[in-house]
């Protein structure tokens, strides 16, 4: 199948539409199909297979058989499993071109940065966890008495993976790639916005060599596959990254089943903090960038900034004029800053919120409509005024649409930072480094950034404190989340005994 690509009407084949198990593109057990829109015009691109429980179903029986003791991917050298993982990264890298123009079709991100900031960083996940393969170590104890103690970390077993649409082939590849370094089994479950990329990634991993069933991806809706997938018995874990809400569902469904292992990055509502002493001009910039990269869709988006009362007015200009100069349209021109909301229903969610700010009382300082007359865009916007009680201060808007409050001293903002029941991510902007210290260690969060936003390199982990989740991706800790640890104690004969 082609699609075009509006604009440069350049065609581009659209390979892989179907679920992918056992090495193999299948049709789904139902024969639904659902459609992919374009969020850049509102059309549809292409339908796909749509995976439900029964397509779960034959996804755990084939990971199952891939897991089994003696299998092929049971015998296979770590080594040899970390070079799979890097040829995986060599492959995207091959393909990264077309891959992109798949992920800015179908999420919208422009095109320069689904090629330069998604892809680079896929391709740099997948090598970081290559290289964790034959690295992963136990321990030897010597507990009490005459014994040999020592510790295996063990793969998990069959584990789900359920990701969003905001950045989806980076969320597979942060989710996969610690996953298959240490030996498990994945059912990965697409998002409905978005499923082009896994399906293409899927394509890659066979060719790579993995053997059949030990990645499945379904792509499907979240009530019926991935609820499927949160309640299945034969399932050791699930992985999920998404919205707060669901992450409540998925903790639940595992609480009612086989009590699995379950691992949460949620949502957020990262207090952005500005000090009187930092670089204004720099802070407006990357304050701008905290809040409006990816279209605003980001779960660490920087989306209550908080600027000390002195630089207030400084600060509030030269943002709004920062903000007037993104070039918002068709992802696939040179030169945008800002393409398209996901779908129609997150663009009607944020211009819901900025409803709710203005009707509370913020002042609306540019934006808050739709752009254009057809897809999800909407003007970068910004509120000034805003007060900690409001909606738009409160819950995660996940749109282009900034608040602003003034604080006086840094006791007063560490604690407006922490009254929130979020604990993503947090930023400070100083040339003072002991209120950078004070602030980094004072915020529950689970990164804070100084000087700098979304720093988010494969080597350090990611996560949230309170209602933002459990668990950390990334790094070593990534590594952590998906072994088990097994103690193996051998008494050791001793003389007299
Ligand atoms: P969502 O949490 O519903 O979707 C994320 C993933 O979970 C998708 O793959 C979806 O199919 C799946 N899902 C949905 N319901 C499920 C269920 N009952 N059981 C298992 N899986 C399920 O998020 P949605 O509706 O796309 O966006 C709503 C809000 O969530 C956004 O406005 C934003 O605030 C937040 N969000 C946060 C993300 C993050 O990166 N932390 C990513 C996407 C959304
Ligand atoms: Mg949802």
């Amino acid at each position: 199948m082609e699609v075009v690509i509006p604009g440069t009407g350049e065609k581009l084949k659209l390979t892989h539409t179907q679920i992918f198990i056992n090495n193999e593109f299948i049709p789904s057990v139902s024969g639904k199909k659902f459609p992919v829109i374009n969020p850049s015009t509102g059309e549809k691109l292409c339908d796909i297979e749509e995976g439900d429980k029964a397509d779960v179903d034959k996804a755990v029986e084939a990971a199952k058989k891939a897991f089994e003791l003696g299998s092929v991917w049971r015998l296979t050298d770590s080594s040899a499993r970390g070079m799979l993982l890097y040829k995986l990264a060599q492959l995207i890298e091959r393909d990264r071109e077309h891959i992109a123009k798949l992920e800015t079709l179908d999420n919208g991100k422009p095109y320069k940065d689904a090629l330069d900031v998604d892809l680079p960083l896929v391709i740099k996940v997948f090598k970081y966890y290559a290289g964790w393969a034959d690295k992963i170590q136990g321990k030897t104890i010597p507990i009490d008495g005459n014994f040999f103690t020592y510790t295996r970390h063990e793969p998990i077993g069959i584990v789900g993976q359920i990701i969003p649409w905001n950045f989806p082939l980076l969320m597979a590849a942060w989710k996969l790639a610690p996953a298959l370094t240490t030996g498990n089994v994945v059912i990965l479950k697409l998002a409905e916005q978005t499923p082009l990329t896994g399906l293409y990634l899927a394509s890659l991993i066979k060719e790579a060599g993995f053997p059949p069933g030990v990645v499945n991806v379904i792509p499907g809706y979240g009530p019926t596959a991935g609820a499927a997938i949160s309640e299945h018995m034969e399932i050791d874990k699930v992985a999920f990254t998404g919205s707060t809400e669901v992450g409540h569902l998925i903790m639940q469904a595992a609480g009612r089943t086989n009590l699995k292992n379950v691992t949460l990055e949620l949502g957020g509502k990262s207090p952005n903090i500005i000090l009187k002493d930092a670089d204004i001009d720099y802070a407006v910039k990357m304050s701008h960038f905290a809040l409006f990269f990816n279209q605003g869709q980001c779960c660490c988006a920087g989306s209550r900034c908080y600027v000390q009362e002195d630089i207030y007015d400084e600060f509030l200009k030269k943002t709004i004029e920062k903000a007037m100069t993104t070039k918002i349209g068709d992802p696939f021109c040179a030169g945008i800053g800002q393409g398209p909301q996901v779908d129609q229903i997150q663009f009607e969610k944020i211009l819901g919120l900025v409803e709710s700010g203005k009707k509370e009382g913020a002042k609306l300082e540019c934006g808050g409509k739709r752009w254009g007359d057809k897809g999800y865009f909407i003007e970068p916007t910004i509120f000034s005024n805003v007060t900690d009680n409001m909606k738009i201060a409160k819950e995660e808007i996940f749109g282009p649409v900034m608040q602003i409050m003034k604080f006086k001293t840094i006791d007063e903002v560490i604690e407006r930072g922490n009254a929130t029941m979020y604990g993503l991510a947090a930023s400070v902007f100083t040339t003072n480094i002991e209120s950078a210290l004070k602030i980094a260690h004072s915020l529950r969060a689970g990164t804070v950034w100084v000087n700098c936003y979304d720093v988010l390199e494969p080597q350090a982990p990611f996560g949230g404190y309170k209602m933002s989740g459990s668990g950390r991706e990334l790094g070593e800790y990534g590594v952590q989340q998906y072994s088990e640890v097994k103690t193996v104690t051998i008494k050791v004969p001793q003389k007299n005994s």
